[in-house]
C-alpha cells in the first residue's frame, strides 16, 4: 500500500459556485483524487455553491463520487449564484446573516479549508471569507476568461470551440442568402470569447465591450465588402457590446435603451445595422450552449492541473490563495488579487491587431 504523503490539511470542503462551465468536474476530480489519493485527506462536498452551507446540504465524498467524471459536463456538486455577503453588505434586504451561518457550518464540519471553484463572484466571496477567518483556496473557472490573477480560466477553451463552430455554420447560411447575421456570444462585461471565436471563425466584424462601436464605421465596412463582391457578413458580438452612444449613457439610461431595443444584444445590433445600411440582417443568440457539454482536451488538462495544484496547496497549508496560470506555468496568487475585479481585453492585446490585420472590423475606424 502506498503511504499517504504528509499534509497540513486533514479535511476540507469543496463547492462550485456561479455559472457552470465545461471542466468543473475535471477540476473536482483533480482536487479530490490528489487530495485523497496522495495525501489521505477527508473531503466534504458542499452542494449548490455557498447555498449548500445555508441549506445544510453537504456530505462526505468517496472516490466513487469523483472518479469517472473527467469528461462530464456540468458539476456533480451543483451550482448557484448565492452571494452570502449581500446579507451583510445590503442590510435590511436579506434577513439572515448568511456569512455567520457559513462560518458556523465550516466549524461544525471541522473543516481545515474550503476549496471554492468559481468565477469573479466566487473568488471575491472566497477572499472575503478568508478575511472572516476561514481558510479558503480558490480555483478560476469561467467561460468568460475574465479573472484577474490568471491568464486563463478553464471553460474558456470549450466555449471558444462551440462559438467558433457556430460562426462557421452561420457563415455558410449567410453566404447562401446574401445576409448579415449577428451572433451573440457570452462573456459578461469582457470580450475575450467574442474576440477569440471571432478571429477563429473568420468573423467579418467583431464587437466587444472594450471598444464601443460606431454604426457608421460598421456601415462603411459593409459597403467596402459589398464593393469587393462580398455580399454577406457575420458579425460576432459579445453580450456586453455597446455603441459609442450607449457608452456615454448613464447606467439607468442604458438599461432603459436596452429594454426598449431588446430582446438581446444581437437583436439590438441587427436592428441598428439594418436601419443604418438597409441590408437584410438576422440575429442568433448562442446562449447556454457555450456552458454545457464535455470539456475540450485543453480544458481537461488545465482543470486537472489546477485541481491537483490546489491539492498541493492544501497539503502545504497555503491558504488564502487562488491557483492560477501565467506564462511561467501553474502557480497561485493571493485571493485578494481577483477580488472585486474583472479582466477585460486590454487595448494592446495582440489578438486585436491580428483581427485588424485580416481585415476584420472592430466596430470603429482604425
Ligand atoms: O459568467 C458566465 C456567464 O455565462 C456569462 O457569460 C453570462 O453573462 C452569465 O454567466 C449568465 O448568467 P446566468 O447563468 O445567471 O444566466
Amino acid at each position: 500500500m502506498v503511504q499517504a504523503r504528509k499534509s497540513r490539511t486533514k479535511s476540507f470542503g469543496i463547492l462550485t459556485a456561479g455559472g457552470d462551465c465545461p471542466g468543473l468536474n475535471a477540476a473536482i476530480r483533480g482536487v479530490c483524487m490528489a487530495a485523497a489519493g496522495r495525501y489521505g485527506m477527508k473531503i466534504i462536498g458542499i452542494m449548490n455553491g455557498f447555498k449548500g452551507f445555508l441549506d445544510e446540504s453537504y456530505r462526505t465524498l468517496a472516490p466513487a463520487d469523483y472518479c469517472g467524471i473527467l469528461t462530464h459536463g456540468g458539476t456533480i456538486l451543483g451550482a448557484s449564484r448565492e452571494k452570502p455577503f449581500d446579507s451583510v453588505e445590503k442590510p435590511g434586504k436579506i434577513a439572515d446573516d448568511k456569512v455567520r451561518i457559513i462560518c458556523e457550518a465550516y466549524r461544525k464540519l471541522e473543516l481545515d479549508c474550503l476549496v471554492a471553484l468559481g468565477g469573479n463572484g466566487t473568488n471575491t466571496t472566497a477572499s472575503k471569507l478568508a478575511r472572516e477567518g476561514l481558510n479558503v483556496i480558490g480555483l478560476p473557472k469561467t467561460i468568460d476568461n475574465d479573472i484577474v490573477g490568471t491568464d486563463l480560466t478553464f471553460g474558456f477553451d470549450s466555449a471558444l470551440s462551440v462559438g467558433t463552430d457556430a460562426i462557421d455554420r452561420l457563415c455558410t447560411t449567410a453566404q447562401s442568402h446574401n445576409r448579415i447575421i449577428v451572433i451573440e456570444l457570452m462573456g459578461n462585461k469582457a470580450g475575450w470569447l467574442a474576440l477569440y471565436a471571432g478571429v477563429a471563425g473568420g468573423g467579418d466584424i467583431i464587437l466587444i465591450p472594450e471598444i464601443p462601436y460606431d454604426l457608421k464605421a460598421i456601415g462603411r465596412h459593409l459597403q467596402r465588402r459589398a464593393a469587393a463582391g462580398k455580399t454577406f457578413s457575420v458579425v460576432v458580438a459579445a453580450e456586453g457590446a455597446m455603441s459609442v452612444e450607449e457608452a456615454q449613457m448613464e447606467k439607468k439610461e442604458r438599461k432603459k435603451y436596452r429594454k426598449e431595443n431588446g430582446p438581446s444584444t444581437a437583436y439590438r445590433i441587427a436592428r441598428e445595422i439594418n436601419e443604418q445600411t438597409g441590408l437584410e440582417t438576422r440575429a442568433t443568440v448562442l446562449g447556454y450552449m457555450q456552458r454545457g457539454g464535455t470539456p475540450s482536451a485543453s480544458d481537461r488538462l488545465l482543470a486537472t492541473a489546477l485541481g491537483t495544484a490546489a491539492a498541493d496547496l492544501l497539503a502545504r497549508g497555503e491558504y488564502g490563495r487562488m491557483v492560477s496560470v501565467t506564462g511561467s506555468g501553474i502557480g497561485s496568487v493571493d485571493l485578494s488579487v481577483p477580488e472585486g475585479k474583472k479582466r477585460t481585453v486590454p487595448a494592446d492585446n495582440q489578438m486585436l491587431d491580428t483581427a485588424l490585420a485580416v481585415e476584420t472590423c472592430l466596430g470603429v475606424d482604425f
